[in-house]
């Protein structure tokens, strides 16, 4: 089976992507291969940034190198926190306080106009070289209150009404079948299938 690298630090996308990818490529994180994560985004899109974070990573290993983008966009805010979700408020904010933040921003906001989508882009390099991108994307709404344990970051405020629940109440299984990290993989993988089966 194939290596690629998972250029990401975030422990709960590398158990998302070892789900999505399994059976397929054995992931490898940056730090199994001795690598640092310093890379500094500084794109304008998903895609952008992505497919920098790929080529930078592919540069520094013998491996291809996967790498994503990812964040919320919530209408009702003019499409923030947008590609700057890590970094939405402060740095350093917990994500408990900055969702906090979020529903107090969307206290009088309307349910017809809570509409949010997560968006992803990954992209995939090797020796410097783009091998494939994808994108994916999964619309909800902003909740009224956090709602779940599990997932990460925005989930507990993303509600998604096709299950009537938040991504936080879901089970990765469910998450997976509909999340813009799984589409965007998936039509990742399906660039980069003629490449792989040729190595
Ligand atoms: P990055 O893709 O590592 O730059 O991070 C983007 C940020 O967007 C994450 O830190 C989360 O805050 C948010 N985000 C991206 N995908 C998800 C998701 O599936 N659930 C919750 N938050 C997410």
């Amino acid at each position: 089976m194939n290596t690629i690298v998972f250029a990401t630090g975030n422990k709960h996308k590398i158990r998302e992507l070892e789900v999505i990818f399994s059976g397929l490529v054995r992931i490898n994180t940056l730090m199994e291969i001795g690598l640092e994560a310093d890379f500094e985004e500084t794109g304008t899109t998903f895609l952008e940034n992505s497919i920098q974070k790929a080529i930078y990573y592919s540069k520094k290993t013998s491996f291809p190198v996967v790498a994503d983008d990812s964040g919320l966009e919530i209408d009702a805010l003019n499409g923030d926190p947008g590609i700057y979700s890590a970094r939405y408020f402060s740095p350093r904010m917990s994500y408990g306080e900055r969702c906090r933040q979020i529903l107090e921003k969307m206290a009088k906001v309307e349910r017809s106009v809570r509409s949010a989508r997560f968006r992803c882009a990954a992209s995939c390099a090797f020796n410097g070289e783009v091998i494939g991108t994808g994108e994916g994307r999964v619309t909800g709404m902003i909740a009224f209150d956090a709602a779940g344990r599990g997932g990460f970051g925005y989930d507990p405020i993303f509600y998604y009404p096709p299950f009537k629940k938040t991504f936080s109440e879901m089970t990765m299984e469910e998450k997976n079948q509909i999340s813009h990290r799984k589409a965007a993989f998936e039509a990742l993988v399906e660039q980069m299938l003629p490449w792989l089966q040729a190595q």
